[in-house]
């Protein structure tokens, strides 16, 4: 942990999927630390009542009020309206959001120093892709804590805001066509005999080596010639994609989403 982020005290408004998610990556890579959390689920943050590092707030407001950095991490049509509570006791404080489509101009209505951030679920199981860009006024070390704390739950990218519809599409989104994919995968080994919890887990551990195998620098032109051999079952199977056009209806997915987060601009 940097000396960054262990004396800045770290609020979190919003304990949903990626709020939960980054308080409980934060917690498993810093020893120290305070975090303070506020969300009208009461429930939600009962979840990190045993945790004394974790103080659940009675309001935003409140939360606001005592935190050095903000994560928001409401859905995006709450934004606004929370941001409109805080707003008088934020002004000098950063905001990290990472509601989906609120563009850094949005936010700096409210407060100067903002990051936008676009994480996807795999936060829930530290294995984010988080892109992340600053406003107008971040200055480098808002960007490096912002990049600190979003590290506590998966891999960040630097981007601009430019591009952020593309990483919607492609990751954002992206995460739920895989996740079609390998239950497609699956109903293929059922369809051929397999259990399902089997055929589930076998399709999923395929996808993470074949993921595991690009990040490690292998192309996927690589894996698909080792795998490949003249007349065999791997080619039959690529032939079968070929003629069915899963090539273009993946990349179709993530450019239709793309354009519609365009269009939910
Ligand atoms: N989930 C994803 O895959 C994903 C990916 C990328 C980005 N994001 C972004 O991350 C943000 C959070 O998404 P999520 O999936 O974590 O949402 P979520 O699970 O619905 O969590 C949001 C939490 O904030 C609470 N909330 C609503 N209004 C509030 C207020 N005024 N003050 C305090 N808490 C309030 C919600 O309560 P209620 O349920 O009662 O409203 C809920 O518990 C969204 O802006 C989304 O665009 C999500």
């Amino acid at each position: 942990m940097s000396e960054l982020l262990k004396h800045r005290k770290v609020g979190i408004i919003g304990i949903g999927n990626i709020g939960a998610s980054i308080l409980r990556g934060l917690l498993a890579t810093m020893k120290e630390g305070r975090f303070l959390i506020a969300d009208v689920r009461r429930e939600s943050l009962d979840a990190f009542a045993d945790d004394p590092r974790v103080v659940p707030c009675d309001s935003n407001k409140q939360l606001a009020s005592e935190s050095d950095v903000l994560i928001l991490a409401v859905k995006p049509g709450d934004v606004s309206a929370v941001l409109e509570e805080i707003a008088p006791v934020i002004r000098d404080k950063l905001l990290i959001s990472v509601a989906a489509g609120v563009t850094t101009e949005e936010l700096e209505r409210y407060v100067s120093r903002v990051i936008r951030v676009m994480p996807n679920l795999g936060a829930r199981v530290g294995e984010s892709v988080s892109a992340l860009c600053g406003g107008r006024n971040a200055v480098a070390e808002d960007v490096a804590l912002a990049d600190e704390i979003l590290s506590a739950i998966g891999s960040v990218y630097h981007v601009k805001e430019s591009d952020m519809d593309i990483i919607t599409g492609l990751s954002g989104s992206g995460i739920a066509f895989f996740a079609e994919v390998i239950d497609a995968m699956a109903d293929a080994g059922v369809h051929e005999g397999l259990p399902r919890d089997q055929a589930l887990a076998i399709a999923a551990k395929t996808a993470l080596g074949a993921a595991r195998l690009v990040i490690s620098g292998d192309k996927p032109a690589m894996i698909k010639a080792m795998t490949a051999s003249p007349g065999g079952t791997t080619i039959r199977g690529l032939y079968a994609m070929e003629s069915r056009a899963v090539r273009a209806a993946m990349m179709d997915a993530v450019i239709e989403a793309t354009k519609r987060s365009r269009e939910l601009r």
